[in-house]
C-alpha cells in the first residue's frame, strides 16, 4: 500500500506527454481543445509525436462507417508503441466511444487493448479516468448530459495559426435527420451561456485572433433565455452583438439547417461587414421524396427560396453545402433532381458523401439501404464532377475582382507566397512582401483554379468588410 503511494507521488512529479488525434468536424477539433485544457491541469503536456505519449487519445467520429474504419486501422496501428511503453495509455474519445460504448474495452471482441472510453460529454471526468488508467484499470465514461456545454472551461488552442479559431456555443442536436448518428451521440441539444461566448470572443481578439467561427450541430436553434430580465437571446442576437463588439474580428459559423435559416439572420449578416459573405447550407438531396425520407422538413423549392433570398440580401455571398449520394430508395431521376438543385443554387463548394447505413438511426430501422455501391459510387463521382466545374465557374467569376484577405501564414506549396482567405472562404495565394499572419490584404486576382484563387497584393488594410 505505502509503496503503491510512493509510487503515485512520483507519478505526479515526472512530466507527462499527451498526443491528440482528432477525426470528423469542427465540433471535434474544438472539443480536443477543452480536452487538451483539462489534460494540462493533470500535468500532461502536449508532443507532437505518439512514441513520445504516455497518453494517446483519438478523438473519433461516427458519421460513416469507413470514419470507424479508419480509427481502428489507426487505434490497431498505434498498439506496437506498447512494446517500447508497456504503461502507455490509448483513449477512445468523442462520437464512436458514445456509439460503441464497452464494446471498445473487450479485448476478444475488437482484438487489441484500449484503455479508456469518454464520450462527448464526460470529459470533466477526465482527471478520474486518468488515474485510473494510470494505475492499470480500464476506465469508461459515455453518460450523455442535457446541460454540459463547458461553457467555463478555457479552451487550449493547441495546433492554431494564431488567427483563426473555433468557439463552441452549443452542443447536440435533436433535428433527427433519419440518415444521422449524431442525435445518438451527442445527446439533447443546449446552448452556452451568451456570456462567456462573448468573453471568449474577446480574450481571442485580445490574443490577436481575426477570425472566429460560431459552432454548433445547428446554431440557428441557439437559445439562450436570460431569465433575470425575461429577455431571450438568439443566435442573430448573439451574432450581432459578437460582430459589433469585434469590427475587425471576421465571424463566421457552422452549421445551419435550412429550415431555420431565418430571414431575421439574414438581415444580420448583411448589416455586418465582418460577418463573412460564405454560408454553409446542407441540402442533402435535391428531390422531394428522399428529402422527406431523409426527415429533412424543406423541400428543393424552399431551399431554393432560401438561397435567392441569400443572394439577394447579401451581394457576394458564397453558399456552400452538404450531399449525401444513394440514399435508401434514390432512383435515377432523384439523383437527376440533385443534379439539377446543385446547377441552379450554383454551389461555390461543397462536400458530398455516398450514403453509409449507420446502426441505430430512423434511417436504418425504416428504410432498406437498396442502392447498390457501385451506383451510388457512379452517382457520385457525377455529383463530384459538376460540382468542381461550379466551383470553377465561382473562381472564374472572381478574377478580376480585389478581396480584402486575411493573412493566415505561408503557402504550403512555396513560402515565397502567402496565404489567406477571403471573406467568402476561399483560400487566397499571392507573393509574400512581408506580410503578418492576422493582417488584411487587399488582393487582385489574376487567375485561378477550381480551388484556388491567385493573387496580387494592392494594398495592406487595416479594415474588415471589404468586398
Ligand atoms: N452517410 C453519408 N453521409 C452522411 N452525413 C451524415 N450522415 C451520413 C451518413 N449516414 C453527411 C451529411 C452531413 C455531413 C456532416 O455528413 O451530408 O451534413
Ligand atoms: Fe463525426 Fe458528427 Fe460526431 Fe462530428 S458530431 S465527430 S461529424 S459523428
Amino acid at each position: 500500500m505505502h509503496g503503491k503511494n510512493q509510487q503515485n507521488q512520483h507519478k505526479r512529479i515526472v512530466k507527462k506527454f499527451l498526443y491528440i488525434e482528432t477525426y470528423g468536424c469542427q465540433m471535434n477539433f474544438s472539443d480536443s481543445e477543452i480536452v487538451v485544457s483539462i489534460m494540462k491541469d493533470q500535468g500532461y503536456e502536449m508532443t507532437g509525436k505518439p512514441e513520445d505519449a504516455d497518453a494517446v487519445f483519438l478523438n473519433t467520429c461516427s458519421i460513416r462507417d469507413n470514419a470507424e474504419k479508419r480509427v481502428l486501422r489507426r487505434l490497431e496501428n498505434l498498439q506496437s508503441l506498447r512494446k517500447k511503453k508497456p504503461n502507455l495509455i490509448i483513449g477512445v474519445l468523442g462520437c464512436m466511444a458514445e456509439r460503441v460504448k464497452e464494446s471498445l474495452l473487450e479485448e476478444a471482441e475488437i482484438g487489441m487493448r484500449i484503455d479508456m472510453v469518454v464520450g462527448p460529454d464526460a470529459y470533466r471526468d477526465l482527471p478520474y479516468l486518468i488515474r485510473d488508467a494510470e494505475s492499470g484499470h480500464k476506465a469508461i465514461n459515455v453518460i450523455l448530459s442535457t446541460e454540459e456545454t463547458y461553457a467555463d472551461l478555457t479552451p487550449v488552442r493547441y495546433d492554431s495559426n494564431g488567427v483563426s479559431a473555433f468557439i463552441s456555443i452549443m452542443r447536440g442536436c435533436e433535428n433527427f435527420c433519419s440518415y444521422c448518428v449524431v442525435p445518438g451521440t451527442r445527446g439533447k441539444e443546449r446552448s452556452r451561456s451568451p456570456k462567456t461566448i462573448v468573453s471568449e470572443a474577446g480574450q481571442l481578439y485580445e490574443r490577436g485572433y481575426r477570425e472566429i467561427t460560431l459552432l454548433g450541430q445547428n446554431v440557428n436553434s441557439f437559445m439562450w433565455d436570460c431569465s433575470t430580465d425575461r429577455d431571450v437571446i438568439n443566435f442573430p442576437a448573439l451574432i450581432d452583438n459578437i460582430a459589433k463588439k469585434h469590427p475587425l474580428m471576421r465571424i463566421r459559423f457552422a452549421t445551419s439547417h435550412p429550415k431555420d435559416l431565418s430571414d431575421d439572420l439574414i438581415s444580420v449578416i448583411a448589416s455586418n461587414p465582418n460577418i463573412c459573405r460564405s454560408i454553409h447550407l446542407p441540402v442533402q438531396s435535391g428531390s422531394n421524396p428522399v428529402l422527406k425520407r431523409m426527415n429533412r422538413k424543406y423541400t428543393a423549392e424552399s431551399y431554393m427560396e432560401r438561397v435567392q433570398s441569400i443572394r439577394d440580401r447579401i451581394p457576394g455571398c458564397t453558399v456552400s453545402t452538404d450531399i449525401i449520394s444513394g440514399f435508401c430508395g434514390e432512383t435515377e431521376e432523384d439523383h437527376r433532381r440533385t443534379m439539377s438543385l446543385m446547377k441552379k443554387a450554383g454551389f461555390d463548394f461543397a462536400y458530398m458523401f455516398k450514403y453509409s447505413e449507420r446502426p441505430g438511426t430512423l434511417a436504418e430501422s425504416s428504410f432498406e439501404d437498396d442502392v447498390p455501391d457501385d451506383v451510388k459510387t457512379r452517382r457520385l463521382e457525377e455529383i463530384i464532377n459538376l460540382q468542381q466545374e461550379l466551383s470553377h465557374e465561382s473562381n472564374l467569376s472572381d478574377v478580376g475582382k480585389v478581396f480584402e484577405v486575411l493573412v493566415e501564414g505561408v503557402s504550403k506549396r512555396s513560402n515565397e507566397n502567402v496565404m489567406g482567405r477571403n471573406s467568402q472562404n476561399k483560400v487566397v495565394i499571392f507573393k509574400d512582401k512581408g506580410f503578418k499572419a492576422g493582417t488584411y490584404v487587399s488582393v487582385e486576382i489574376k487567375q485561378c483554379t477550381s480551388a484556388t484563387l491567385l493573387g496580387e497584393a494592392v494594398a495592406v488594410s487595416e479594415q474588415c468588410g471589404g468586398e
